[in-house]
């Protein structure tokens, strides 16, 4: 008997897990345009039009290429004011991603069927009385709200750090409050605070560790993880009465978009339990976080996401999330907390949060069924988010991202190890070692200047630049990492943008001489510079 011949996963390389149906040609734009058009734009990426780019890896967000089947849902979306037909299957959906594991109702095969039956489009889809979990539905939602509907995730994030500073206010005027998290994303942070709430990041220890890239695909320390320890001792120093919440972002994409374990997730939950403090996870990248967890977490190998998502959801109390990631989704976010659990009970004491929480979003985002979204988006939605947790979707996604990562460290470019789940980070500081650039010469923008100018390839720098290290203390800066991201749209593109974009970071590696040092020419002192500001390259002679 000869060897074993190889099954499919065995071949050592991608498994198809896609095929396009539609395409969009690209413009064919040289680099002396396109450095006419840097200058015509102050070299921030940001202003940089998406249609003469090659490859764009600005954002994994809302970039999207929706299936077939989310294109068909689409055009059944009901643009009625009051209780669209979406708000109801699209509640349905979250019900059964979030609570109901492989006993999922698929309550919009209804709609897309075309039920006729009155009676059961009455009992099973418009008329539910639900209550005790994520979405309160009928009559309960009216009474006790809990699930809210928006645009994207820093409105919900909005919504809610707002309302919960007005209760901490009434509560106690002068009480100084914190949310800790494994890793808050700028908009949460930035919604926090500007409600008065400080947010604190507590980074898992192993992050910075060193890993070997044999590993990548049998091993995953989880560096998402929340460092436990210090929480529990962040609570006692602080005091529980000044923690209003705990946050775990799944996956971590300050942290270099790596995976939170459900272990760390359980021992979160301890501590909440212990101190008697609501957790909340920022969710945005759920499914495939829960992807890693089937991949490398013990136990979990025979489980399907289907229910990894359930047990990790049962652990928390609540959740805010942007659909435009794991939801397959081009625009859409939503809160949810659990209907008559801890944050519902701490925070009514004198009138009900979901009422306040509901009436903010009617003022903002308008009423509670379609939250500035169009019919359309919301059967989009709904359909992504059965979409988004198909394990041979998630197989393609994360092995692509992988790929992607392990191209770059074989050519020798300091890429963080494993990587993530959706984006490939290069480590700057080592990027320009033994070259003369400093921290304030802002190099990996440097960097993202030349991809686009030579190479058609828009990445995004989210280091001392985008984070105001030359407008920050000596002990602020600490809390800077140094990285380029490469974030990558899902279902957008093929081996050919990966191997591309490999050659061409390649290549300025090889020349990294040439990177131009970058000076803030405008706006150096605007708050979220990055997207607003003006620069300039300064190559050398
Ligand atoms: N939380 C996390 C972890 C995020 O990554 C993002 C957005 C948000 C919240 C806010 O969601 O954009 O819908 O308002 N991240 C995008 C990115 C913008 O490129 O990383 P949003």
């Amino acid at each position: 008997m000869g060897e074993m011949m190889k099954k499919m996963h065995e071949l050592g390389c991608i498994v198809p897990s896609i095929k396009n149906l539609v395409i969009r040609n690209l413009k064919n734009v040289t680099s002396e345009e396109r450095e006419t058009i840097l200058k015509k734009t102050e070299y921030n990426v940001f202003s940089f039009p998406a249609q003469l780019l090659l490859v764009d890896y600005l954002s994994d967000s809302g970039t999207t290429a929706m299936t077939d089947r989310q294109w068909a849902a689409l055009f059944l979306g009901d643009e009625s004011y009051g209780r669209n037909t979406g708000y109801y299957v699209l509640l349905e959906a979250i019900r059964d991603t979030f609570e109901r594991g492989d006993n999922r109702k698929k309550a919009v095969n209804m709609i897309l069927t075309g039920e006729k039956s009155v009676e059961n489009l009455m009992n099973n889809l418009f008329l539910q009385n639900t209550e005790g979990g994520f979405v309160n539905g009928g009559i309960f939602q009216l009474m006790r709200p809990n699930a809210f509907i928006v645009p994207q995730g820093r409105c919900a994030e909005h919504l809610l750090f707002s309302t919960l500073s007005k209760v901490l206010k009434e509560e106690n005027p002068n009480n100084e409050s914190f949310i800790p998290s494994n890793g808050h994303f700028d908009t949460t942070e930035a919604n926090i605070h500007t409600n008065t709430i400080s947010p604190v990041n507590l980074f898992s220890e192993n992050m910075f560790d060193d890993f070997p890239m044999e590993d990548v695909y049998t091993k995953n320390p989880f560096k998402g993880n929340m460092d436990a320890k210090k929480l529990e001792n962040f609570i006692v120093q602080k005091g529980k009465g000044n923690v209003p919440l705990i946050y775990l972002t799944l996956t971590n994409n300050t942290a270099a978009g790596q995976p939170v374990s459900l272990q760390n997730i359980k021992e979160v939950r301890k501590i909440a339990d212990k101190y008697e403090i609501p957790l909340f996870f920022d969710a945005c990248r759920f499914s495939e976080n829960a992807f890693f967890i089937k991949e490398f977490e013990k136990g979990f190998e025979k489980y399907s996401i289907q229910m990894i998502v359930k047990e990790m959801f049962s652990y928390a109390d609540g959740f805010t999330i942007s659909f435009k990631k794991d939801g397959l989704a081009n625009i859409g976010g939503g809160l949810f907390f659990k209907d008559k659990g801890i944050f519902h009970k701490r925070y009514s004491k004198k009138s009900d949060i979901g009422i306040m929480l509901k009436e903010t979003q009617i003022l903002v985002f308008g009423n509670d069924s379609y939250g500035a979204l169009s019919g359309r988006d919301i059967m989009a939605l709904t359909i992504g988010l059965y979409e988004v947790t198909e394990e041979d979707y998630l197989r393609g996604r994360i092995t692509q991202v992988r790929d992607f990562a392990l191209k770059l460290a074989k050519n020798g470019i300091p890429v963080i190890l494993p990587p993530g789940g959706h984006a490939v980070y290069i480590d700057i500081n080592k990027f320009f070692s033994g070259t003369d650039m400093m921290t304030a010469d802002f190099g990996g923008v440097g960097l993202t200047i030349e991809l686009i100018k030579h190479y058609g390839i828009r990445g995004c720098e989210l280091g001392p630049f985008a984070f105001e290290w030359d407008q920050k203390n000596e002990e602020q800066r600490k809390g800077i990492l140094n990285f380029v991201r490469f974030a990558i749209p899902r279902n957008v593109y093929s081996k050919e943008h990966i191997e591309y974009t490999v050659a061409a970071i390649t290549e300025l590696y090889k020349n990294k001489d040439k990177i131009p040092k970058v000076e803030v020419v405008r706006g150096k002192e605007l708050h979220l510079r990055h997207f607003q500001s003006g620069l300039k390259p300064v190559y050398k002679k």
